[in-house]
């Protein structure tokens, strides 16, 4: 699937989308936007926050943002994606992210997330810290005709669903981390400020 600036899969590393804020329609947001931008004192000392531009990203696609040194995905789930999460419970270590680290204000559902449409998450195996693969794929030969598309780490086999939560008797303990988020308007995504923060 060829985008314009926008990575599927790993390909390419976005530092810090410094992309001008979008003009895109809000229509059916249901989480309100923060109204401006300006880290509080201990959130610039924990380290810069970083910004991503969402407004290029297909329904399928994912995109990378380095945030304090670690890869951020933001992945957009397409309305079917959304839709099966929840028929992946029963197969999941996890399912309600009980054990899982993620800021409070998210949702402990199937989706995982402030606006279901996109995922954020930071890309590091919960076992040994590798990077885990996107496969939205479903079925593909190497995965097994019981993929339905999600994260797939190569270093010991993990497998996590398109939530990033950990399916049962995988070598990663936890779901994958959510790191503190918040979106500044329909096309701007802040990583590393909690709502309240900006
Ligand atoms: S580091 Fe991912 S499965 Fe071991």
């Amino acid at each position: 699937m060829s985008n314009d600036g926008v990575n599927k899969g790993r390909r390419r590393l976005l530092l810090g989308a410094t992309t001008a804020l979008g003009a895109v329609g809000a229509v059916g947001v249901a989480v309100p936007f923060v109204q401006s931008w300006h880290p509080s004192a201990k959130a610039r000392a924990a380290g810069a926050p970083a910004r991503a531009d969402v407004s290029k990203l297909e329904p399928g696609q994912q995109m990378i943002v380095e945030w304090r040194g670690r890869p951020v995905w933001i992945v957009r789930r397409t309305e079917e994606a959304i839709a099966n999460l929840p028929n992946m419970d029963d197969r999941l270590a996890d399912p309600e992210s009980n054990r899982a680290d993620q800021p409070a204000y998210i949702p402990k559902t199937p989706e995982r997330a402030l606006r279901p449409e996109y995922m954020v998450l930071v890309g590091i195996c919960t076992h040994l810290g590798c990077s885990p693969t996107y496969r939205p794929d479903i079925a593909p030969a190497d995965l097994g005709a019981n993929w339905e598309g999600g994260f797939f780490c190569p270093c010991h086999g993990s497998r996590f669903d398109l939530s990033g939560r950990v399916f049962r008797a995988q070598p990663a303990p936890t779901n994958l981390v959510i790191p503190p988020h918040a979106y500044l308007d329909d096309a701007t995504l802040i990583i590393g400020l909690d709502p309240e923060e900006v």
